[in-house]
C-alpha cells in the first residue's frame, strides 16, 4: 500500500508539475523543417553550401545572436517548450556535455522533406544534391536516440515516453516547393500530396507504438503567402491569381487540400489509437487572420506581404540579397510584421500561432485541453 501510494504520487509529480499546480509534460521532442529547425541545417550543411541564417541579424529580437533558428527570435515549439517549463529544446546535432536529453531535443531540420530526398534526386525534379534530413531521417535519430531518453527514471520506457509531448511537423511545404519551382501545374503538386501525409501518418503512428500518447501534427502554412513565392512567380506569369489577402490562389489551394487530408488521416489515427491524444495544428489560419486584419496585430496594411528582412523588391525578397547577406538590413520592429525572411516568420508570428495551439482556436483539441482529460 505504501508502495502504491507513492508510485501514484510519483506519477502525479511526473504529469502535473507541483510548483505551478497546472499540468505538464515531463518532455518535448520535436520532428520539422526550417519552421522550427534550431540550428540542425548549420551543422548539416556542406562547406560548398552558402548559409546566411547563422549571421546577425538572425536571433536580433530574443537571443541577441544567430541560434541557426531561421526567425529574429524564438519559433513556435519554444513558446510551448515555455508553456511547460521546459528548457528551449537545443538542435539534436549539437553535442553538448552540460545537457542530456531528458528534457527533449529538437530534431527538426531546415529544408526536410516528407518524402526521402533520393525520391527527389530521382525524378530529377531538383538539379542539386539535397541534405539528407528527410522525416524518415529524423525518425532514425529518435530511434538512436530513444535508449537514453527516459534512462534513469523509476518509470518504465513506455510510460516515460506518454508524459512527453511528441512534434511531427510541419512537413510538406518542402516537398511540394520542389515540385512547384520545377515548374509543374496545380493538378501534378496536388498529386503529391497523398504520399506526404501518409509519411506523415506513418511517423505519428510509429512514435505510437513506441509509447507516445501526446503528439501534434501540425498542417502546411499558406505558402502562397511568402515573399519568396509571391517574388519568384509573379515575375514569370503577369496573369497569376491572388486570393483576398494578395496571396498566390494556387499554391494556398494545394496547402488547404493537404490539410484537410492530413485532418482526415489523423481522424483515422484516432479510431486506431484511441488511448492517443492527437493533435492537429492549424499553421493555416492564424496567419490568414493577421493578413486579414494587420492592423489588430500592430502590422501596417502595406507591409502584411513584405519580408521584414531583405535587399528590396516588391514584397521586400531579393534572391540576391538575402537576410543575413552583409549590408541586408532588417526592419526598426520585426513584431510589426508578420514574415522575417521572405519563407519564415517573425517571433511576434510564432508567438501568435504558438498561443493560438495551446490555448485554441488554432488547435484541434488545444494541446492544454487535450492535457486536462
Ligand atoms: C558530434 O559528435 C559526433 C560523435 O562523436 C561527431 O561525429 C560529430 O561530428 C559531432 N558533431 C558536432 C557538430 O560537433
Ligand atoms: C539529465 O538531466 C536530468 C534533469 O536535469 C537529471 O535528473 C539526470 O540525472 C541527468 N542525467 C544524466 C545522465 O546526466
Ligand atoms: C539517408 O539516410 C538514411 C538513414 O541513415 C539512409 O538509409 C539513406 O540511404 C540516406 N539517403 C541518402 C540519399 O543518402
Ligand atoms: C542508462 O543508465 C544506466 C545507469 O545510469 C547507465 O549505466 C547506462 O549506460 C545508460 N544507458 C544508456 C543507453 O545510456
Ligand atoms: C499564369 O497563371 C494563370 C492563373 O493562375 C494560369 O491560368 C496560367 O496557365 C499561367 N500561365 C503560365 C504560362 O503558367
Ligand atoms: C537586389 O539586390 C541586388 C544586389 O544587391 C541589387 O543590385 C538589386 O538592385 C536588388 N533589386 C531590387 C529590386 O531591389
Amino acid at each position: 500500500m505504501g508502495v502504491a501510494l507513492a508510485l501514484s504520487f510519483l506519477l502525479c509529480f511526473c504529469l502535473h508539475g507541483v510548483s505551478s499546480g497546472s499540468p505538464s509534460f515531463t518532455s518535448l521532442f520535436t520532428l520539422g523543417d526550417s519552421y522550427i529547425d534550431a540550428g540542425n541545417f548549420v551543422i548539416m550543411a556542406p562547406p560548398a553550401v552558402p548559409v546566411w541564417h547563422d549571421k546577425p541579424p538572425y536571433g536580433m529580437t530574443f537571443f541577441g545572436r544567430p541560434t541557426g533558428r531561421l526567425s529574429d527570435g524564438r519559433v513556435t515549439v519554444d513558446f510551448i517548450a515555455e508553456q511547460f517549463g521546459l528548457p528551449l529544446l537545443r538542435a539534436s546535432l549539437l553535442n553538448s556535455s552540460s545537457d542530456n536529453v531528458s528534457k527533449g531535443v529538437n530534431f527538426a531540420v531546415g529544408g526536410a522533406t516528407a518524402i526521402d530526398v533520393d525520391f527527389y534526386e530521382r525524378s530529377k525534379l531538383v538539379q542539386f544534391k539535397l541534405i539528407n534530413n528527410s522525416l524518415n531521417v529524423q525518425l532514425g535519430w529518435f530511434e538512436q536516440l530513444k535508449p537514453t531518453i527516459c534512462n534513469k527514471t523509476l518509470l518504465g520506457h513506455r510510460e516515460c515516453l506518454s508524459k512527453a509531448l511528441f512534434f511531427v511537423g510541419e512537413f510538406g511545404v518542402n516537398d511540394y516547393n520542389f515540385v512547384w519551382n520545377a515548374g509543374k501545374t496545380e493538378d501534378e503538386v496536388r498529386s503529391y500530396v497523398p504520399k506526404v501525409v501518409k509519411n506523415i501518418v506513418m511517423a505519428v503512428e510509429t512514435l505510437i507504438k513506441e509509447g507516445a500518447v501526446y503528439v501534434v501534427v501540425p498542417g502546411s502554412p499558406p505558402n502562397g503567402c511568402s515573399p519568396t513565392m509571391l517574388t519568384t512567380r509573379s515575375s514569370l506569369n503577369k496573369t497569376m491569381m491572388y486570393d483576398h489577402v494578395g496571396c498566390l490562389s494556387d499554391i494556398n489551394r494545394v496547402a488547404k487540400y493537404h490539410n484537410s487530408m492530413l485532418r482526415a488521416a489523423i481522424d483515422a489515427l484516432r479510431g486506431k489509437y484511441s488511448h492517443a491524444k492527437i493533435i492537429y495544428a492549424d499553421f493555416y489560419g492564424p496567419i490568414i487572420t493577421i493578413l486579414e486584419n494587420p492592423s489588430r496585430f500592430g502590422v501596417a496594411g502595406a507591409d502584411a506581404l513584405l519580408a521584414c528582412c531583405g535587399g528590396g523588391g516588391a514584397y521586400n525578397w531579393n534572391a540576391s540579397a538575402v537576410c543575413g547577406m552583409p549590408g541586408v538590413k532588417a526592419c526598426k520592429d520585426p513584431s510589426a510584421f508578420v514574415n522575417w525572411d521572405g519563407i519564415h516568420y517573425t517571433e511576434a508570428t510564432y508567438r501568435f500561432i504558438a498561443e493560438g495551439w495551446l490555448h485554441g482556436p488554432f488547435a484541434d483539441p488545444p494541446i492544454l485541453s487535450a492535457l486536462r482529460y
